[in-house]
């Protein structure tokens, strides 16, 4: 195969793709079809011949008569069954680095960590086959991981779009031209620096982090660096809904924190003709020897 068919492609299956097999309780798996082999499961045992030359969304019987789906998978199926090494980017916070880092087709990417690769392949979709991927990865295990599952999810061979290189980005950003930086590791403000390198300005640098001491230390060195300005964190709640008949409500359970994403836009150095440093209440040495004092209930003064 040259790549995979999108869902929705009216075409049978064939040999060689990915699909996901979803039973009655909801329980999904993904299996990539092969002639002569066979899909097991609770639900019993389906031989991938009969899935072979179906189209999706039908309803194939197991051998213990239960019925399952199958359906081309989406990137959202794939991400949540995939092999992983590190932990995820899930599909409701990479739609938002897509959206803050404004992501589009023709735009250089660089990534770091590559992880598992789930967030590169939304980068991958989001740049098109006119734009580029960089992923960096310190690990040679989780780049392995990446790079099968970047392959699996194209049907077999990366895209042409894409480069995993194994090694630390700060060094690999050094004479790399990117229009954006999209970082997923544990300190994203020892990468600053190198990123205002290697991003022109207007370029857009995104940290993704789960705790708000990361936030902090990022921003600092953000500003810190002189050559970002509106730097900005949001986190992104999604709440799923129950829907059936008139008991319409919010589901009892819902992913309650993941991280938060941290934007700032490249700008030139003030010395160059950049913007002049924002106006702020506290810089952290400040919010860490506020913590000894007692607490205030009115805002601070701004400072300056
Ligand atoms: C949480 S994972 C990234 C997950 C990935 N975004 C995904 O969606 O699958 C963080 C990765 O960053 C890698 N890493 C940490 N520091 C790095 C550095 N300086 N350069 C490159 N990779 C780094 C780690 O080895 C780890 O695999």
């Amino acid at each position: 195969m040259t790549g995979p068919l999108l869902p929705g492609t009216d075409a049978p299956l064939v040999p060689g793709e990915l699909v996901v097999l979803t039973d009655r309780k909801g329980r999904r798996y993904l299996v990539t079809l092969e002639p002569g082999a066979e899909w097991h499961s609770h639900a019993g045992v389906v031989p991938h011949d009969e899935l072979i030359g179906r189209t999706e969304g039908q309803a194939v019987r197991t051998n213990r008569n239960m019925e399952v789906v199958v359906l081309r998978p989406t990137r959202e199926d794939f991400v949540l069954k995939m092999k992983r090494g590190a932990q995820v980017v899930y599909p409701k916070d990479q739609a938002m680095i897509l959206a803050a880092a404004d992501v589009r087709p023709g735009c250089t990417v660089v990534e770091a960590g590559a992880g598992s690769g789930a967030l590169t392949l939304a980068l991958l979709a989001a740049v098109g086959p006119t734009g580029r991927v960089v992923s960096f990865e310190l690990r040679d295990d989780h780049a392995a991981i990446a790079r099968r599952n970047v392959e699996r999810f194209h049907g077999g061979t990366p895209p042409a779009t894409w480069e995993l290189r194994v090694g630390d980005v700060i060094e690999g950003l050094a004479g790399l031209h990117a229009h954006r930086v999209v970082l997923d590791l544990l300190e994203p403000w020892a990468v600053v620096g190198a990123a205002a390198e290697a991003l022109p300005p207007g370029g857009i640098l995104l940290a993704y982090t789960p705790t708000v001491p990361q936030v902090m230390r990022c921003t600092e060195a953000l500003w810190e660096d002189g050559r970002y300005t509106d730097v900005r964190t949001t986190e992104t709640l999604v709440r799923p809904w129950d829907v059936d008949g008139l008991a319409v409500r919010p589901a009892h359970r819902m992913v309650a924190h993941t991280a938060f994403l941290t934007t700032a836009r490249r700008v030139p150095a003030r010395d160059d003709g950049g913007p002049p440093p924002p106006r702020r209440r506290t810089a952290m040495a400040v919010t860490e020897a506020a913590v000894t004092e007692p607490a205030v209930t009115e805002p601070a003064v701004t400072a300056g």
